[in-house]
């Protein structure tokens, strides 16, 4: 099981640092195969021994003239080479589209950067059915390598994000079923993985790891879910 932590504009870069050292503790002694946070731009930092530090975010350039962003060069500083691209707030809020996603995707997998690619969709294509629900789902691969060994999918239904109510078993099934038919890369889920849900998300066979947001700010927190997720 693979677990990826995404603060999105939550936590400081002293905070981050605070909370990479007490989860090496609260993990030590604990076989994972990996851990992943991702902190917001300004508290990228080297990861530790066991803790992969990614970003949440990065232009598809090395540096220049682009008001706002961090590149690659930024990222370099600090020997990041994980990074997720296609979450949805990023489609959403900020308009990504997957043409602009794409650029991003060729670049850092150029750059040889492992790459979390997320997907999800709108309650309202769910509600239409299974055919329209994969040509959504689907479409977000539009330009995208999915034969990249670097790669990681990571399913997470919008509906199901911040909202406290993960997609059921039988939700996340469907879906992983799917992907799993037409990709190889390990898939994850994400959206409300919390403490409480991780035992039976963790338990179905097409979940290789999870993408949390709100349970895993806290360390003490996170760590109690990557224990109950491995069953130690
Ligand atoms: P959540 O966020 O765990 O707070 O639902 C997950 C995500 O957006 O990656």
């Amino acid at each position: 099981m693979q677990f990826f932590a995404n603060f999105k504009m939550n936590h400081t870069r002293a905070s981050t640092t605070a909370y990479i050292e007490q989860l090496e503790s609260e993990l030590s002694g604990v076989a994972i195969e990996s851990v992943s946070v991702f902190p917001p731009a300004t508290a990228l930092q080297k990861g530790s021994n066991r803790v992969v530090v990614g970003a949440q975010n990065g232009y598809f350039e090395q540096s220049g003239a682009y008001t706002g962003e961090i590149g690659l060069e930024q990222l370099q500083e600090f020997e990041i080479d994980t990074i997720l691209i296609g979450h949805s707030e990023r489609r959403e809020i900020f308009g990504e589209s997957q043409e602009f996603i794409a650029k991003k995707y060729a670049y850092y997998k150029e750059q040889g950067f492992h790459i979390v690619y997320c997907i999800g969709e709108p309650l309202s294509l769910r509600e239409q059915g299974e055919d329209a629900l994969f040509e959504y789902l689907y479409s977000q691969f539009d330009g995208i390598d999915t034969n990249y060994e670097k790669l990681t999918i990571a399913y997470e239904p919008i509906w199901a994000i911040g909202t406290g109510v993960s997609a059921t078993v039988a939700d996340i099934e469907l879906v992983h079923k799917r992907l799993k038919e037409k990709f190889d890369a390990p898939l994850l889920y994400g959206g409300s993985v919390k403490v409480d849900s991780i035992e039976q998300i963790a338990a179905i066979e097409s979940v290789d790891g999870v993408l949390v947001g709100s349970a895993s700010l806290n360390a003490k927190e996170f760590a109690a879910l990557i224990k109950r997720g491995l069953g130690v």
